[in-house]
């Protein structure tokens, strides 16, 4: 089965055409923890000002809903794994199955991503990686057509 939600095979990038292999996880290259707190809150921004997204969140706790989204990134690119250990395995279809994510519900998520992402500044290769991953991710989320 190849569930994009879950954590995947890491990078595998090269000091130079024919040099060594970088070992260290993408969650360290982009600068851990502070880079992602930034994309999370940037998101955050703007799924809080989108009159689609912003009522399917908790409206007490975004603070909250801040740290799963970060929390789980950061594990997926190979850095902390606390988002497990606090909400368990993330079953990331399942969890969104109560919020109906259309369509349109994805593009707006995405264009919130894109615009923290662009906030982020990531080097081209970290930046296409995490954009290929989220938009694959926020595909396989769509739960509703009409
Ligand atoms: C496609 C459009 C999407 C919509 C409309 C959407 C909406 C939501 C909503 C309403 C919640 C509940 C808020 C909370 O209390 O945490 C949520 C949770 C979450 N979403 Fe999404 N989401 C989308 C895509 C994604 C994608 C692509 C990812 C991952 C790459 C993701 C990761 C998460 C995580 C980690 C949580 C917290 C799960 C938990 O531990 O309870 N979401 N999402």
């Amino acid at each position: 089965m190849n569930d994009s939600t879950q954590p995947g095979p890491r990078l595998t990038l090269r000091s130079s055409a024919s040099g060594d292999a970088v070992t260290e996880t993408l969650w360290s290259q982009v600068g851990g923890t502070p880079t992602f707190e930034l994309i999370a809150s940037e998101f955050y921004r703007g799924v809080r000002e989108d009159p689609v997204l912003a009522p399917m969140y908790p409206d007490d706790d975004w603070e909250g809903a801040t740290w799963r989204l970060r929390a789980f990134l950061e594990q997926y690119w190979g850095g902390p794994t606390t988002y497990s250990e606090q909400r368990g395995h993330p079953r990331l279809r399942m969890r969104h199955h109560p919020f109906a994510v259309t369509p349109d519900a994805r593009n707006r998520w995405l264009r919130h991503m894109h615009a923290a992402l662009d906030a982020a500044g990531l080097a081209p290769m970290h930046d296409a990686a995490f954009r290929d991953y989220v938009e694959r991710a926020a595909l396989a989320m769509v739960n509703r057509f009409e």
